[in-house]
């Protein structure tokens, strides 16, 4: 990842030397009309600039993109007109349509050594976010790589506010958007690259950068404290499980926050096997893990007064000789057994050793986030997570989500579900019998593992953490970082209001 250089700037964009100009244009009932400061911009075109536009096929929709030849009108040579769509009943935009249109013009301008964008007039943190994550690329395994990203990015800075707040938005901004690409990496790393001992390698590497607090539990200190959940799902694989646990301590350290992370670094299924058909997006099983990661290097980054922990069990799920069976009865971290119906079902189990663990050290909240569940996807699609947990927090945390642009909706508990994982056996079984509601029955599943008293949210990402279509907005192929903007606005929230 070779990120675009960002500079706030106060100049014209009219006389700017570079090699375009990016404006956003709003999708009006007769035609594109000019968002942000672009008076000076349409005065170079004789107050014409929205016509032209129009005349050249420019609608203003979302996702749109049109290049205007500026025949020396202004210094640069292009001007780009990024679509942002229809604006709300205020006449205004959202943050997410600037992200969006800030992600489609970063992607339109790749190989171009600078821009001046005035999207960052309407919304200057979204403008950056949306930048940095439109001109993501993830090329290092690629031995002929082509132009790269857009080098530098200059952004007008808006009218109202100081200095001083627009440089301190443009610094959080880059460091969400920093940990958001971070994720990305991680989650497009190969299976064959990451796995649990790199992946524990690579977390203590960012962890000592930031001078975080790490411990890494091998095969042998999982075994003699007893987490059987995760030496359960890594048992069939040459690449022995870990758990990592990363703290930052913030200063004047109010609420404790515990993140918890699916990290199957390969889901092939197990004993239970997954169709070849798409396997290997399995390599994305680890979405969590890398959120959680991430998200506790920002904590430290953007200084929260809070102290976070994030806890990541790493594993990797392969038939073999040595794999945990359908049948077998696990005894969890903390006691509890659980009859495996089916290997597939491993998340649950990683999940759930780690959650007993965190919750030993008695967080005020639990995030945990994890690719749980095709159910997910079914029920939700490929762009809306689930938020399941306890109520009043599992609904904070789905509109913290809505609001940084991660659709997130909250999805019950229903009590009757438990019974559907009453096992012969042990105390509960690893899946229900049936395949109905099934990112719910996951759900209960974990819920008897968190500990009494406890506010705690699961949030299902197995759609949303990774993309297989074409780019759109800032969202580009493979891993796309979700739901790091999530848990990071939760963090800033129970930073705020406890
Ligand atoms: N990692 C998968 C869930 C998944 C599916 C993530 C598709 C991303 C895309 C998980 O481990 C799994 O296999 N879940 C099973 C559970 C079932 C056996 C109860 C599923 O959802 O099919
Ligand atoms: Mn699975
Ligand atoms: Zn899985």
């Amino acid at each position: 990842m070779t990120a675009p250089k960002l500079a706030i700037t106060d100049s014209e964009p009219t006389k700017a030397a570079v090699d375009a100009v990016v404006v956003g244009t709003i999708q009006g009932t007769d035609g594109p009309v000019l968002a942000g400061s672009a008076e000076a911009l349409d005065a170079a075109f004789d107050g014409g600039l929205a016509d032209l536009l129009a005349t050249v096929g420019a609608s203003g929709k979302a996702e749109e993109v049109v290049t205007l030849p500026t025949l020396g009108k202004i210094a640069a040579p292009v001007l780009l007109a990024v679509g942002l769509g229809k604006a709300g009943d205020d006449g205004g935009v959202t943050e997410e349509q600037v992200r969006r249109a800030s992600g489609a013009a970063a992607r339109a301008v790749g190989g171009k050594k600078r821009v001046v964008t005035t999207l960052s007039t309407l919304h200057l943190g979204a403008a950056v976010e949306g930048t940095v994550l439109g001109a993501y690329t993830f090329t290092a395994y690629k031995t002929a790589v082509g132009d790269g990203p857009v080098g530098r990015v200059d952004l007008v800075a808006p009218a109202t506010g100081t200095t001083k707040a627009h440089r301190a938005t443009v610094k959080a901004a880059t460091a969400i958007a920093e940990a958001v690409s971070l994720t990305r990496d991680l989650v497009n790393t190969p299976p064959n690259d990451l796995f649990p001992e790199s992946f524990a390698n690579r977390a203590a590497e960012l962890a000592k950068a930031e001078g975080l607090e790490i411990e890494v539990l091998d095969e042998k200190a999982l075994r003699k404290q007893g987490f059987g959940g995760i030496l359960g799902v890594g048992g069939g694989s040459s690449r022995p499980p870990r758990l990592v646990r990363v703290t930052y301590k913030g200063p004047k350290a109010g609420k404790k926050v515990a993140l918890v992370g699916k990290g199957i670094t390969f889901d092939t299924g197990g004993i239970s096997i997954k169709p070849a058909a798409g396997m290997d997006e399995m390599t994305s099983d680890m979405g969590g893990a890398a959120a959680v990661i991430a998200t506790v290097v920002l904590a430290a980054k953007l200084k929260y007064p809070l102290e976070v922990t994030a806890w990541a069990p790493l594993a990797e799920n392969m038939p073999s000789g040595t794999a945990y069976r359908p049948g077998d009865v696990l005894t969890m971290y903390g006691g509890k057994t659980v009859e495996v119906l089916n290997t597939d079902a491993e998340g649950r189990l990683v999940l759930s050793d780690a959650i007993v663990r965190a919750c030993e050290e008695g967080p005020d909240y639990l995030v945990e986030t994890s690719t749980l569940t095709g159910g997910q996807i079914v029920a939700l699609g490929k762009r809306t997570m689930g938020v399941m947990g306890t109520e009043a927090f599992r609904d904070r945390v789905a509109e913290l989500g809505r609001a940084v642009g991660e659709n997130a909706w909250a999805m019950p508990l229903p009590e009757e579900l438990r019974g559907d994982l009453d096992s012969r056996l042990a105390d509960l079984a690893n899946v229900a019998g049936h395949r109905f509601g099934s990112m719910l029955v996951a759900g209960v599943f974990l819920r008897e593992f968190v500990a009494e008293g406890v506010s705690w949210a699961h949030l299902d990402v197995a759609g949303p953490s990774f993309h297989s279509g074409g780019a759109y907005g800032y969202t580009t192929r493979g891993g796309t970082g979700v739901p790091v903007r999530t848990l990071a606005a939760v963090l800033a929230d129970i930073a705020a209001n406890g």
